[in-house]
Formats: C-alpha cells, structure tokens, sequence
C-alpha cells in the first residue's frame, strides 16, 4: 500500500535492525486520513468473505481495525491485556508470548461478544512473530468461531511471523512487508 510505504520512509525512524518506531502515526499519534485509507484497504481485500466482526487487540490495533469496521460495517472487538473493571462476564483466555519484549501477557475478550456464526477477520498493527494473532485466534477458536483472516498493517518480513501464520493455514494480508531495516534503512520487499 503506497500511502502507507511512504508515510513509514518519511516518518517512521529505524530503531535498531529490528525495530521501527511508528510513534507518528500508529503506535502514540494516529493519523485519521491514513487510518481512513489502511480501513478501506482491509475492507478491500477481505470483502465478499462474509466478515460478521473484526478482532484486534488493545491498544495500537484498535485504530485501523475500527476504520476496517466502518468500511466493512462489523463491530469491532478488541482484546484486553488488563484486567478490566467492567468485564466480570465469562471470559475466553489465552497465554501470549511476546520474543521482542519477553513478556507473557494475558488476552482475554467476553463470550459475549462472540459466537460460533461468527466470521472473523483478525487486525493487528505489527507482524513479528505471530504471537499476538495466535492468541487472538485462539480466543476465536475457543468460540468455535471461523476465521477469514489476519489482516497486518506493517509485517516485519524478516521476523517468522508470517511464514509461522501461514503454515497454521491462515491467510495473512499485510498493507507494507519489510524486508530490512539494516543499516538505519527501511526496504520493503518488492511484490
Ligand atoms: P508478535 O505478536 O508478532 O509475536 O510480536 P511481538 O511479541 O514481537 O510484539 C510485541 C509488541 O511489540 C506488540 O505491541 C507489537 O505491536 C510491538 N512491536 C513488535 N515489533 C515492533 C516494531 O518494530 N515497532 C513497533 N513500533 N512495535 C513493534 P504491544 O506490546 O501489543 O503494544 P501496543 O499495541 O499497545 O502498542
């Protein structure tokens, strides 16, 4: 998605080979017109799939998966990774491992929210590992929920992340692929 390629080269700042830092317009300000356009290439990409809902996990997946919402006209969940004081109903859990922060969180979303009628389209700001939108799709499973796909805004291609997604049969959907971020550069693979 040229917009997004673009805005990343002009805004985005290489932290290390393995990190970039979008604190300009995804993961602390958000821009709402490229939001806009990231949503409606989601809706693009996964329309006439019988979406029903969209599930992201808080914080930064929330914008683009909300702008995906309006577009394919789902609601829109997003998984918790603290403990709520409102969200008392009976909860589907799972364990998520993050390689890059070597933390291990909790995600948890309400069995309200979600049934097994339920076609669903996965959204998540980054693509690393694949650890987030595993747990995400275990908590769809534990609805006996379907799931269409996983829909990435920037996918870190030289992380396992993908290929690990697609070798559990999912079908992943990224708006920018990097290739590197060697040498303080961005380049994307070229498709
Ligand atoms: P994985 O889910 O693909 O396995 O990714 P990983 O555990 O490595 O990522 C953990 C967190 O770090 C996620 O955010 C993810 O979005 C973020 N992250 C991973 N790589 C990068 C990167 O190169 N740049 C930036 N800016 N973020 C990265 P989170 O902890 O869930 O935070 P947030 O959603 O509240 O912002």
């Amino acid at each position: 998605m040229q917009a997004l390629e673009q805005k990343i080269l002009t805004e985005g700042i290489v932290l290390s080979d393995n990190v970039l830092k979008v604190d300009a317009f995804l993961n602390h300000q958000i821009d709402p017109v490229l939001m806009q356009k990231i949503g409606k290439e989601f809706a693009a990409r996964f329309k006439d799939q019988g979406i029903t809902k969209i599930i992201t996990i808080e914080a930064s997946g929330i914008a683009p998966a909300v702008m995906a919402g309006l577009e394919l006209g789902v609601p829109v969940i997003f998984a918790r990774k603290y403990q709520s004081l409102t969200l008392k109903d009976d909860l589907y859990r799972a364990k998520v491992y993050s390689f890059t922060k070597q933390t291990e969180s909790t995600i948890a979303i309400s069995n309200k929210h979600i049934h097994s009628t339920d076609n669903v389209l996965i959204i998540d700001d980054f693509l690393a590992n694949g650890q987030a939108a595993l747990g995400l799709a275990d908590l769809i499973h534990q609805a006996n929920a379907n799931i269409v796909g996983i829909g990435i805004v920037i996918e870190k291609s030289f992380q396992t992340g993908r290929e690990f997604l697609i070798e559990k049969g999912y079908r992943v959907e990224s708006l920018a692929r990097i290739q590197s971020l060697n040498d303080g550069k961005v380049t994307f693979v070229q498709e």
